[in-house]
């Protein structure tokens, strides 16, 4: 098969790659039908993400079509459509248990591009099948489905769950890009009272209103912290959400909001933040910072099922999965680009009931018939 692979930092390729093959006999072998990019990817080719050794195939995020289950697979069958989580379950250990999947211990967590062979390749090999992957309701397409593979029920869990949103809230949003730009779309499933966005791109705020801000804030040419007081009555917002990952909007974050308020931390920070106790001690403040856990993932593909949430705006490019190297460079540039997220299709749909003839129930490969 072919996938994106890593090759040390600032190295990748779209190559040659052996395929898959059941190890556990929890393992199913899913055919990728859509991928996408993450930043997550983009840190771990400038080399920010040690873990993820030279020789192994990028990607958490894809919808595909199960071809191979193991012998101890019981609830995933051959010819489903699912969606393939950046978080896989043990759903034994003491976390699943607990439903924090982003810490299981067994052997799950975030893994696929990480410390497994990842999705942006033809097929994957998903563990623990029963308790990783989602069947995708028959009405949805793939577009519909793919963004929940990460930055829905990120910015949901991360952002809205632990910042506690309730009904009437200010939320201020610090980041607009795709996490950002989440938060605000699964805010609203809340009811906040006002969102509030704030990034340092004109671009990425004129997003943000599309997405149900409702007031958006340039914090390069403007005093946000002076005009989130002014639209408060100087009393801050009850809710921040960080989508950054930088000192300065961590900082901002604990500012702007009003005493007994909530900061969200949902950005990746790769330098030291400093945290004010001297300021912050006596405002009885609640400061989270987490990993998605994906708890929350089938309670998101029913809400887009069910009409009421729609994430297909994220999509801005498509390609073919055989594009990736070229979707990297797309993705890479937003700034110009203006790329939110890039689908990439793998084969074509008109090609898919053939790839799956002959499937059946049987446990064999049947690749040859996708290539
Ligand atoms: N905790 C988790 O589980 C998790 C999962 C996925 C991503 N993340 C993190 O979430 C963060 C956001 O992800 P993304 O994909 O939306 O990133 P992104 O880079 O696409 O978007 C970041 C946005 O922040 C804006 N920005 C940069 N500096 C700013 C500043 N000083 N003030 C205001 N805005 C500024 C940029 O213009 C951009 O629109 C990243 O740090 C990412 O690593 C965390
Ligand atoms: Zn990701
Ligand atoms: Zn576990």
């Amino acid at each position: 098969m072919k996938a994106l692979v890593y090759h040390g930092a600032g190295q990748r390729a779209w190559e040659s790659a052996p395929d898959p093959s059941l190890i556990e006999p929890t393992d199913a072998i899913v055919r990728i039908d859509a991928s996408t990019i993450c930043g997550t990817d983009l840190h771990i080719l400038k080399g920010h993400v040690p873990a993820v050794k030279p020789g192994t195939i990028l990607g958490h995020e894809a919808v595909g079509t199960v071809i191979e289950i193991g012998a101890g697979v019981t609830t995933i069958a051959v010819g489903d459509r699912v969606l393939v989580s950046c978080i896989t379950s043990c759903g034994r250990c003491r976390f699943c248990r607990e439903a924090k999947y982003g810490l299981c211990s067994g052997g799950g967590g975030w893994i696929f591009g990480h410390l497994i062979d990842g999705l942006q390749a033809e097929f994957a090999r998903v563990p623990f099948a029963d308790t990783s992957l989602y069947k995708v309701p028959e009405t949805l397409s793939d577009e519909q489905v793919l963004f929940v593979a990460d930055i829905l029920p990120t910015a949901y869990e991360v952002g809205v769950l632990k910042g506690r949103v309730e009904p009437g809230d200010t939320v201020a949003i610090v980041g607009a890009g795709p996490i950002g730009l989440a938060a605000i779309l699964t805010a609203k499933l809340h009811t906040p009272g006002q969102i509030i966005a704030i990034d340092l791109a004109d671009s990425r705020l004129e997003k943000a209103l599309e997405f149900g801000a409702d007031v958006t804030i340039n914090n390069g040419n403007e005093d946000a912290l002076a005009s989130v007081m002014a639209l408060t009555g100087g009393l801050g917002a009850d809710v921040a959400i960080e989508a950054v990952g930088v000192a300065d909007t961590f900082e901002l974050c604990t500012q702007l909001i009003r005493p007994g308020g909530r900061v969200a931390n949902v950005g990746v920070h790769g330098a030291c933040v400093a945290l004010h106790l001297e300021t912050l001690w006596i405002r009885d403040v609640t400061i989270t910072a987490a990993l998605v856990n994906a708890n929350t993932t089938a309670k998101l593909l029913r809400l887009i099922e069910g009409g009421r949430l729609d994430p297909t705006a994220f999509a801005t490019h498509h390609l073919p999965l055989a594009d990736t190297e070229a979707a990297y460079d797309l993705f890479a540039a937003a700034a110009d680009t203006h790329a939110l997220k890039v689908v990439l299709q793998g084969v074509p749909a008109g090609r898919r009931d053939e790839a799956l003839v002959g499937a059946g129930t049987s446990t064999h490969h049947h690749r040859s018939t996708t290539s």
